[in-house]
């Protein structure tokens, strides 16, 4: 008998976009060599930013530390202060929209907002920890330079500018002086994962985000970050690999489409397979195409038509309940339509839960331990779509297993709450 999930598996196989047409060992190592030519200076999707932040140095106890966290679709602003056994309280946390989620800001309009939020922290600390989670360039003495807008921000002046520099002579202006340190989200998440880490138990560690966006950071020996040949090769410290714009991953036809009908067309590829800013609209891009062929009822056909938008909210909400949500509003949509939007949207999901396992093993493999079950790998993980999709951290987690049990490498997955601001909070002690 011909299922709803049969039709929906043919459907997206037909389209290049089924998880079982992917061959794990191919992407991985395009994965790992694409960040080996990164770190070469040579052309690669991966851009494996050094950061200048080593995890050798203990986090100063009872000393209030401002922590920005300037996220996908919020930003959030408190004062930390680690006790003498690591754990940090957050106090003060204020919460704002990311400037230019809303509407396009210009140069002055998007770094005035970061003030006005910052001066009611003016004299809670002399440090500030800046995590930011867009990509940038980080420069010896911490500052950032904004490479390109991720997550469909719009200020396209800020391209280009040291967001850290900006903001704080303008505070300095208004009679504040602070030093700050700015560091990628996934950084920051690295960071929380060591920070909770008394016992040193792990090997090494790496940050894991798959939220609004996506991307990881791991430590990587200065030796090999060839393009620094200034660094202490006896060092090593964190990389942002960027790997939301990793661009060898297989495509079909819907992605590319889809991709054409983005803000950053050609950019993020991976990113736009993946995460919450796009796996919403990915999903209806496909129930569109589905529609095309005929694989619903005239009365299902008209319903995903009249859509525009779909949020990956959304999408969690058809998982749970296929009952609701898209077909929710229109009674004479069928019990079979329901179930396979269900089905394409599921497949999608676990097609982008086979790249993050593919993603998080590439880091693993390349990051400077996990040989010994003692000392295993510690990934530490954030972000909305991992945690709250339904059923995804078990996919990764079996995925996981599939592609790095046979190479017997050792790591454990961890959750730290509130890993950006406690993150950005550790890099701010660390000045
Ligand atoms: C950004 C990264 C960030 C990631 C997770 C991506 O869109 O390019 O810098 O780390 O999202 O927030």
């Amino acid at each position: 008998m011909n299922t709803t999930k049969d039709t929906a598996i043919r459907f997206l196989k037909d389209n290049s976009m089924h998880a079982d047409q992917i061959d794990t060992d191919a992407v991985l190592d395009d994965f790992l060599a694409e960040m080996d030519l990164g770190l070469a200076g040579e052309n690669s999707s991966l851009a494996m930013i050094p950061t200048f932040i080593s995890i050798d140095k203990p986090v100063p106890a009872f000393k209030p530390v401002v922590a920005i966290d300037a996220g996908g679709t919020n930003l959030r602003v408190a004062t930390v202060v680690f006790d003498g056994d690591g754990n940090p309280a957050i106090s003060h946390l204020t919460r704002h929209k990311m400037p230019g989620s809303e509407r396009e800001l210009n140069r002055n309009e998007f770094f005035e907002k970061f003030v006005e939020f910052l001066l009611p922290f003016a004299d809670k600390a002399d440090a500030v920890g800046f995590c930011f989670s867009y990509p940038a360039e980080i420069s010896p003495d911490r500052d950032g330079k904004l490479l390109a807008w991720t997550k469909e921000i719009q200020a396209p002046e800020v391209v280009g500018e040291f967001i850290g520099k900006s903001i704080f002579d303008r505070l300095e202006q208004k009679g504040y002086r602070r030093k700050f340190s700015f560091l990628n989200d996934t950084v920051a998440t690295l960071l929380a994962g060591k920070s909770i880490d008394f016992a040193q138990k792990y090997g090494t560690y790496i940050g894991f985000i798959l939220g609004t966006g996506t991307n990881t950071a791991y430590i990587e020996h200065n030796r090999n970050i060839t393009k620094r040949p200034d660094l202490n090769p006896e060092c090593s410290q964190a990389i942002n690999t960027e790997s939301g714009n990793f661009s060898k991953c297989p495509r079909g036809p819907v992605d590319i489409e889809f991709d054409e009908s983005t803000e950053n067309r050609g950019q993020y590829l991976f990113e736009k397979m993946i995460s919450g800013a796009y796996l919403g609209g990915l999903c209806l891009l496909v129930l569109k195409k589905a529609a095309d062929e005929n694989l619903f009822s005239r009365a299902g056909t008209q319903l995903v038509e009249s859509r525009t938008e779909l949020s990956t909210v959304e999408v969690d909400g058809i998982l749970r309940d296929p009952s609701q949500r898209i077909a929710g509003s229109a009674r004479e949509v069928s019990a079979e339509d329901k179930e396979l939007v269900m089905h394409l949207c599921s497949a999608i999901c676990e097609r982008a839960a086979l790249f993050a396992a593919l993603n998080i093993s590439a880091a693993i493999l390349k990051s400077l331990g996990g040989e010994s079950p003692r000392h295993p790998v510690c990934v530490n993980i954030d972000g909305s779509v991992y945690y709250k999709i339904k059923g995804f951290s078990l996919m990764v987690e079996g995925y996981l297993q599939k592609i790095l049990g046979p190479k017997h490498v050792f790591y454990e997955l961890i959750r730290v709450n509130d890993s950006p601001l406690i993150g950005a909070a550790v890099a701010g002690l660390m000045i």
